[in-house]
């Protein structure tokens, strides 16, 4: 389903020049040049011995730079066709990161409908210090161009979003953004860089949240900025540096090893989503699934525009809102967890988890109500999830009745 991309633009050493699923495997550095070891060192050290004054080996402290989470930051610069990763503790991490870019009176438009987590931040710790943040629907195109102010540095968008599954033309976004000189920033947690590559599209920065599909076995938390811009390399490099939110060295490997099985793993997380996408459309409880592979779905034509594959990610109105908490105590194979892009399916109810910090009139705006869940689709075999949502619907019915 990917395209092939021996255009990637990274001038890293290593495989570049091969198919995307070939560069995920074997990353920049496919062996371990001293020893020959076929999987990255886990380099756990907090410092590195200087070989004399004025000299260094290139790695002095861990939270500048440890020779683990370069070969990730590498990696993941190679498979999202920037020059430039960093990798931090957590997605909120690099989206904290990312925010210092800008300044107080600079202004920000932002999905409304994202990670109630990016929400908490802009909202909570930059506004009160003169930040401006519009929250927009930037999958309508036409209300995006109209929050444009002069001050306008930057949009900010999740795409598709989350949970709604809006879709963003993120190419026409760049091009109103950069005409005021600023920066598109696309959130590419949920697609990962299997299925889309935000920067080719015309966006200045990508950031993931590497928990999700990137290390793709909710076993380790981990963010990233990827980009291309060598003025702003130096400015997040200072931020990284100074805050000290950087990737430990363990957990870098641990997203490194993830990474090598991304391309199996989202076909099935996206065969499996449109089978039970699919199936809880035509459920007798359900209302509505939002799944931007439907053919119907209002963005299917710009997804197959930009994007080369829908995700592992439904979310769905049940039409009892009663039936949401029968749904979340009955199912056992699908886990209540609130995080997504794992081997593990989970389900998540965004009104009191994910999107718990978005204040009510936006998150109701936005279409986050006591129906609505949210299904990570994992990658077991499907009939055996279908099997065990069948069987949480039938408690429904027990409990909720017809
Ligand atoms: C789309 C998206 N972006 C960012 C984040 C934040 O990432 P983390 O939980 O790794 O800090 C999340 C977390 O759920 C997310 O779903």
């Amino acid at each position: 389903m990917a395209d092939s991309v021996s255009d990637c633009k990274s001038t890293h050493p290593g495989p570049a020049g091969f198919s995307l699923d070939t560069m995920l495997v074997h990353g920049t550095v496919p062996f371990d040049p001293v020893t020959g070891a076929v999987s990255t060192p886990i380099y756990q050290s907090s410092t590195f011995r200087h070989p004399g004054l004025g000299q260094s080996t290139g790695y002095d402290y861990g939270r500048v730079v440890n020779p683990t989470r370069s070969e990730l930051e590498r990696t993941v610069a190679l498979i999202e066709h920037g020059k430039y990763g960093l990798a931090f503790a957590t997605g909120m991490g690099a989206i904290s990161t990312l925010i210092k870019l800008y300044q107080p009176g600079d202004h920000i438009i932002v999905s409304e409908d994202l990670y109630g987590g990016t929400y908490r931040l802009f909202h909570d710790y930059y506004e009160p210090c003169g930040y401006a943040f519009s929250w927009i629907d930037t999958s309508d195109l036409a209300l995006t161009a109209a929050a444009l102010r002069p001050e306008t540095k930057a949009i900010f968008v999740e795409t598709p979003s989350n949970p709604m599954m809006k879709v963003t033309d993120i190419r026409t976004c760049a091009e109103l953004i950069h005409r005021r000189g600023g920066h598109l920033v696309v959130d590419n947690t949920f697609l990962s860089p299997w299925f889309q590559n935000p920067l080719d599209l015309g966006a200045d920065i990508v950031v993931h949240s590497g928990t999700k599909y990137l290390a793709g076995h909710n076993d380790a938390l981990a963010g990233f900025i990827v980009h291309s811009d060598e003025r702003l390399e130096e400015a997040l490099r200072n931020v990284q540096k100074s805050e000290g939110a950087a990737l430990a060295p363990f957990d870098a490997w641990l997203v490194l090893r993830g990474i090598k099985t991304l391309a199996l793993r989202m076909e099935r997380h996206e065969q499996n989503a449109l089978s039970i996408a699919r199936w809880l459309r035509a459920h007798r409880r359900v209302e509505t699934v939002f799944y931007p592979g439907f053919e119907d779905h209002p963005q299917y034509a710009l997804s197959r525009a930009q994007s080369r594959g829908f995700g592992g990610m439904i979310s769905f109105y049940v039409k009892k809102p009663a039936d949401a908490a029968v749904l979340l105590k009955n199912l056992s194979l699908v886990l209540f967890a609130e995080s997504l892009g794992g081997v593990e399916s989970l389900i998540t109810y965004p009104l009191v988890q994910t999107h718990g910090a978005i204040p009510e009139p936006m998150r109701l705006a936005a279409g986050v109500t006591e129906k609505l869940l949210r299904l990570s689709v994992g990658i077991e075999n499907v009939e055996d999830l279908i099997g065990d949502l069948d069987r949480a619907f039938a408690h429904c019915e027990k409990e909720n009745g017809l």
